[in-house]
């Protein structure tokens, strides 16, 4: 599977009418050419990366997923009786909606509206997820959150539960998180409840692991960003020509994921250019870890005061549920 991943003549069905928005042009081709090169990691996503995000969440190494089903499998009943039944379960980040689904049972939503930057990839589970629940009012709703919350305008207003699982949280800068909690806050009436995962700080070699798998599969993920970019912007990058390069940086409390140009290579796409020199790199991903105090203080700033805190045995993971204040 790897080795055929990085092959340019790699084509998903799916991706033919990939065009991108005028401002994803502007914002890519800007990061592009700042000094430090960047790609946003929303571009992430495209149907195949999508695809390979959903295999990284099932390798042994990268433990946040297996931990984190872990916490809810454990406390899905206290959780669920915390919140009661009825709720409007807004999953922000849905991805494949199982880590959400796996909560149907306790929770007992009577509507559940996922939200994912990846339409298409969406629409697909979600065709499945109507069939295995016929009796829940299941919607889908695109939308990335790098220019904040949206939300469809016909939810109801009370009883609802923000579910934002994965540790997605660590893919804003702190200050970036604490505007996007503060963003969550805004739309929960008093009472209304947040769960949210975030993965902690720990022993550097395990957070490097986590990003390093034998396999390949992150260095795919991260490279498979170049593919999409080019079907975005008309650029000609050879993703042979870029290395995965993943680290835990101890002091920014962060993984850092970067493609490493191994050559000497000029990009150009329709009225521009960049040239990169051999080593140089494009930084695609920040993942911020959190001791669990610090997060704790972070919602309560945004106006989240705590209900419980989960944590596995070993501390590698937490889920927080807190309530609108
Ligand atoms: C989506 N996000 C929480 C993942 C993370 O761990 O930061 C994305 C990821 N990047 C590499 N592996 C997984």
């Amino acid at each position: 599977m790897t080795s055929d991943l990085h092959d340019m003549t790699f084509k998903h069905p799916n991706d033919g009418d990939d065009q991108g928005s005028f401002g994803d042009h502007q914002a890519i081709i800007q990061g592009l050419l700042m000094e430090s090169a960047t790609i946003a990691p929303k571009y992430f996503y495209d149907d195949l990366g999508c695809r390979l995000f959903e295999v990284i969440t099932t390798l042994p190494a990268y433990y946040p997923t297996r931990i984190e089903s872990e916490i809810f499998r454990a406390s899905a009943t206290t959780i669920g009786a915390q919140i009661g039944e009825g709720a409007t379960l807004i999953d922000l980040g849905a991805g494949n909606c199982e880590k959400a689904a796996g909560l149907f049972d306790a929770l007992k939503p009577k509507r559940y509206v996922a939200v994912d930057i990846a339409s298409d990839f969406l629409d697909g589970v979600l065709k499945g997820l109507r069939e295995r629940y016929p009796n829940l009012v299941i919607e889908g709703h695109t939308s990335d959150f790098s220019g904040g919350l949206s939300l469809p305008s016909d939810l109801p207003q009370h009883h609802r539960l923000m579910f934002y699982p994965g540790s997605s949280i660590g893919n804003f800068t702190p200050d970036d998180a604490m505007t996007f909690l503060k963003d969550i806050r805004k739309e929960l009436h008093l009472g209304g409840h947040l769960l949210i995962g975030v993965d902690l700080i720990k022993d550097d070699r395990l957070l490097d692991m986590a990003y390093n798998d034998p396999l390949g599969i992150t260095a795919a993920f991260n490279r498979n960003i170049l593919n999409h970019i080019n079907r975005l912007i008309g650029s000609d990058f050879d993703i042979a020509d870029f290395k995965h390069v993943a680290f835990y940086h101890r002091e920014e409390k962060r993984i850092e994921m970067h493609l490493e140009a191994q050559r000497d290579r000029l990009i150009q796409w329709p009225k521009g250019e960049r040239h990169f020199r051999k080593k140089e790199r494009i930084q695609t991903e920040y993942s911020y870890k959190y001791h669990p105090d610090t997060f704790e203080c972070m919602l309560k700033a945004a106006g989240f005061p705590i209900v419980k805190t989960y944590l596995d045995d070993r501390g590698w993971f937490s889920v927080f549920h807190a309530e609108a204040g």
